[in-house]
């Protein structure tokens, strides 16, 4: 093992990253997208999945517990945390997951083809020679038709962020201990967050700027802020590549770009007309294009997904292609009371606040069937005739339109929805089981009281990580579904008296328990909304 590689194994064991599910990750996610790119991804409830540098494995563990029949390996370096991974595995009593430690640069072909490939976090936290090994590695194990991820620290936005790295690295040198050099870390990032002044120059305020967003990502992630400043900011290898460079080097292993996981980013959105067709005039390719759009955007990071360089990619995204799929959506409408009927634009907008406008009564219908089936996904094929019965109920003259015409106008309204923002639409092959609303037992994934033991972000059923207060993940804690309303009132009464729980009722007065049962009952349909609940 070269010497960087044993210092980032150290790095790593002394103090564990703090990782976390990514939905982008989940094959079901990446099976979508390639779909709807023209692709035909391995089908997602049997497949193998690889994860290099797999940490504890906390992405993978909750994706091996979505998808039972098939089998996840992951990888890493540093033993410790292999050993954390394990034990969580082993009290979950899981068999469809391995975890094991070992160097990316001595893997050979013993674990065999993978049909979905993850490296989350890895590519330019390494080395040159092991980021080459990486992409050997992922063209050699990757089936024929899988597909995979990798992530990446990216140009221009790391130019400043990686002055800032510069800048935290200096003001903690000669530390040694990893802790105390995060804390030196966060001092100077609050210091140049509130360092802008009318007299800075441009970089200053750019610095300053960059430091403040710095700063709130790190706020958000509260008690692990210290273990990814350790990594994302101070750790001894941080190597930005280009998005360009990073396909280079992508296509000198036999492999394509096939999209980023956050598709709006490939479509030129939120720039002026002209621009686009200026930065088009001056793209010899696709990867020009975005390499161009990333500049303007100021890109620090990306998600992207491979495929073999023989596979056909079709980018212009088609209605037909979500036919076999499920989609899932939770939008409400700014006007109220809808007409169905008519044709007049309706702005939607998600818990987000994002907005969609839509004029044809088949997507307003299937909208409205969407949020009350969210957030469990409906089948595509069902949805059409769903909407069409309700836009006819509610007078739209679409009794006799054809249900292919129908589809066609729905799905190209959802993939613009998809191609605006993806938290606005979601589409699967395989979604997962996910209650609609709390039942008389509720229930959450072992992993999931799991999690709510141990912190305070817990995996819900679509990968994606929820945050709990201190009253949540007491009561998350018991929805192993054998207790009813009564019991769960009696046991969260129990340690709010006993000070294990703070809570304060609706009028903030500790004392009193009067409201336990509306909250509790409040909380579970939040659950419920989360997909934090299986049925
Ligand atoms: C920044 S962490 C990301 C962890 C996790 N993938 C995530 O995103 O939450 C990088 C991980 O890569 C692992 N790693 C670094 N070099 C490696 C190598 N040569 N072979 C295998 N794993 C490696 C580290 O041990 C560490 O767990």
């Amino acid at each position: 093992m070269d010497d960087i590689t044993a210092m980032l194994r150290r790095s790593y064991d002394e103090a564990p990253y703090p990782g976390r599910a990514y939905a982008h990750t989940h094959p079901d996610y990446m099976a979508a997208l390639a779909t709807l790119l023209g692709l035909n991804p391995p089908p997602v409830a049997h497949c193998r999945v690889l994860e290099i540098g797999c940490a504890a494995g906390s992405n993978l563990i909750p994706m091996a517990l979505s998808l039972p029949e098939a089998t996840f390996v992951g990888i890493d370096l540093s033993p410790r945390q292999i050993a954390d991974g394990r034990r969580i595995i082993e009290t979950l009593g899981m068999t469809n997951v391995t975890l094991l430690v070992r160097d990316v640069q001595e893997v050979g072909d013993e674990l065999g083809q993978f049909d979905y490939i993850i490296a989350h976090g890895v590519y330019s936290w390494v080395p040159a020679p092991v980021r080459d090994r990486l992409m050997a590695l992922t063209k050699r194990s990757l089936a024929s038709h899988g597909i995979a991820y990798i992530s990446y620290n990216t140009y221009p936005g790391w130019h400043i962020l990686g002055a800032l790295r510069d800048l935290m690295i200096y003001a903690a040198r000669g530390v040694e201990d990893p802790r105390e050099r995060a804390r030196i870390a966060l001092a100077l990032l609050d210091m140049l967050a509130e360092s802008d002044s009318e007299n800075a120059n441009a970089f200053h305020s750019f610095l300053a700027a960059y430091a403040g967003q710095f700063r709130s990502v790190l706020s958000r992630l509260g008690s692990l802020s210290h273990a990814f400043l350790i990594h994302d900011a101070l750790e001894v290898v941080n190597e930005p590549v280009s998005f360009a460079q990073f396909a280079a080097h992508a296509a000198q292993h036999g492999l394509q770009y096939l999209s980023e996981t956050e598709f709006p980013m490939v479509l030129p959105l939120g720039l002026k007309p002209e621009t686009v067709d200026a930065i088009r005039s001056f793209s010899r390719s696709g990867i020009d294009l975005e390499q161009y759009m990333d500049f303007l955007r100021g890109r620090q990071f990306r998600q992207t997904l491979l495929c073999h360089d023989h596979v056909t990619v079709r980018r212009t995204l088609r209605p037909e292609r979500l036919m076999g799929m499920s989609v899932a959506a939770l939008m409400h409408p700014e006007t109220q009371p809808l007409d169905l009927a008519g044709s007049e634009w309706v702005v939607f907008r998600n818990l987000h606040g994002v907005a969609f406008s839509v004029s044809a009564p088949i997507t307003k219908a299937a909208l409205i069937c969407l949020a009350e089936a969210s957030p469990r996904a409906v089948a595509f094929e069902d949805l059409v005739v769903a909407a069409q019965r309700r836009a006819v109920a509610a007078g739209a003259s679409l009794e006799d339109t054809e249900p292919s015409a129908l589809a066609r106008r729905l799905g190209g309204d959802l993939l613009r929805a998809f191609a605006t923002a993806t938290s606005l639409v979601s589409f699967h092959l395989h979604p997962p089981a996910v209650a609609t609303r709390p039942g008389e037992r509720p229930k959450v994934t072992p992993l999931a009281r799991l999690e709510a033991q141990h912190g305070e972000e817990v995996t819900n059923l679509y990968h994606d990580v929820i945050s709990l207060d201190p009253f949540d993940r007491h009561l998350v804690q018991s929805l192993d579904g054998r207790h009813d309303r009564r019991a769960l009132e009696e046991m969260m009464a129990a340690a709010v008296t006993a000070g294990e729980v703070p809570y304060a009722g609706d009028d903030g007065r500790a004392a009193s328990l009067a409201g336990l049962a509306a909250d509790i009952e409040q909380r579970l349909n939040w659950f419920a909304q989360v997909a934090l609940l299986v049925e």
